[in-house]
């Protein structure tokens, strides 16, 4: 049997990955008091340690960036020593395995009750989020956001440095920055989130500042061969839109590239009309990772034909814990039970069965 292009090697950067399966970042909504990651988060991300590289679910870089119950937050101590039994029993699982953080800035995807003080969550501009949110007071709207003054936006890019921090001290290969799906970057980027007049809003330039300065202020933590950044160009989740997502993508390629970070991940969704991953590349010469309903089939043609480096998958891994041997054995898959995806203790993330 010829082998599968999933499961050739690759360079990221320097970083010899053991094949081209990630294990893509997921919210569970299981970390402990203090936002701290548990034991069952060691124990899930152990079991998937067979990836070539795993992205951790996303894990906010102070308390103001958080906008969901139970994520876990990487700017604490006790939740350094959290990640860092994860990374630990990722490596005692599988000694070749690499694990990335992705730290995270919810921005306006957020509500008082998460804020410090109870204040207002912070955007790039002042425009709200239609629609519910979960919280500990039940299922209320998002909370409107207020915009970052100017001379606010050093403090933030500083708490992405905090985390890049705690992330190397927990001894992570790598960060991911989340610059897709609606979040703080991302609302930066858009047009339809960024309505600024300063330097960080109007043309693409001044979009493009506030990512530049976080991938500039990280990559004195990490190396930028070890900063990955995650985007999502056709995305409309958390009310996402702009007016010209070609010529924004194609520069934030251009500018990831020119900083020489090691990957640039798109979610970019097999089944989209309007696919990004020609642009991305055409861009961005490092090592690309896509994502968005990919099957066996499909990610190893989009490895084949050079459409991507890595594929990363989602859904099929939280429920296959042993994915990449269920691809390789061409063995069926377990279904995903959505009940579980963001709640349910072990139900639902560490009792998905493996094959025998
Ligand atoms: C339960 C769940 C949680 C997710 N949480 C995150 C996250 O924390 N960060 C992120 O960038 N994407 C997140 N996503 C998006 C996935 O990374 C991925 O883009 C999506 O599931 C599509 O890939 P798939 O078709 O292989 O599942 C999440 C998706 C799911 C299903």
């Amino acid at each position: 049997m010829t082998t599968q292009p999933l499961f050739t090697s690759h360079d990221l950067a320097g970083l010899a990955l053991q094949n081209r399966i990630a294990l893509a970042p997921m919210t569970r909504s299981r970390a402990g008091e203090g936002n701290v990651p548990t034991e069952l988060a060691a124990t899930y991300y152990a079991q998937r340690a067979s990836a070539g590289l795993l992205i951790t679910e996303a894990t906010q870089v102070a308390p103001e960036g958080q906008g969901y119950v139970a994520t876990p937050g990487i700017y604490s101590p006790e939740q350094e020593a959290g990640w860092r039994a994860v990374v630990d029993a990722v490596r005692a699982a599988n000694a070749d395995a690499r694990i990335y953080a992705q730290l995270w800035h919810v921005g306006r995807v957020s509500h008082t009750s998460f804020q410090p003080g109870g204040k207002a969550p912070v955007s790039a501009s002042a425009v709200p989020l239609e629609g519910l949110t979960w919280t500990s007071v039940g299922q209320v709207p998002f909370s409107p956001p207020r915009a970052l003054e100017i001379d606010e936006i050093p403090g933030v890019v500083a708490q992405y440095v905090q985390g890049a921090r705690v992330a190397k001290a927990a001894g992570f290969d790598g960060i991911e920055l989340h610059a897709a799906n609606g979040y703080l970057i991302d609302q930066f980027l858009r047009d339809g989130t960024n309505h600024r007049t300063d330097a960080y809003g109007g043309s693409i330039a001044n979009r493009l500042r506030f990512l530049e300065e976080v991938v500039d202020a990280v990559t004195a933590v990490f190396p930028a061969a070890r900063v990955g950044v995650r985007v999502s160009p056709s995305g409309t989740f958390n009310g996402m839109s702009d007016s010209a997502p070609e010529a924004l993508f194609a520069a934030v390629a251009q500018a990831l590239a020119e900083r020489g970070i090691g990957y640039l991940h798109a979610i970019d969704p097999e089944a989209s009309p309007t696919r990004f991953s020609a642009l991305l590349r055409a861009n961005f010469p490092g090592t690309y990772i896509v994502n968005g309903g990919f099957t066996q089939a499909s990610g190893n043609a989009a490895i084949a034909s050079g459409e991507a480096d890595l594929v990363a998958y989602g859904v099929p891994f939280l429920a296959n814990p042993d994915l990449p041997r269920r691809f390789a054995e061409g063995a069926a898959l377990n279904p995903p039970d959505f009940t579980t995806f963001y709640a349910g203790g072990a139900k639902g993330y560490t009792d998905y069965p493996t094959l025998p």
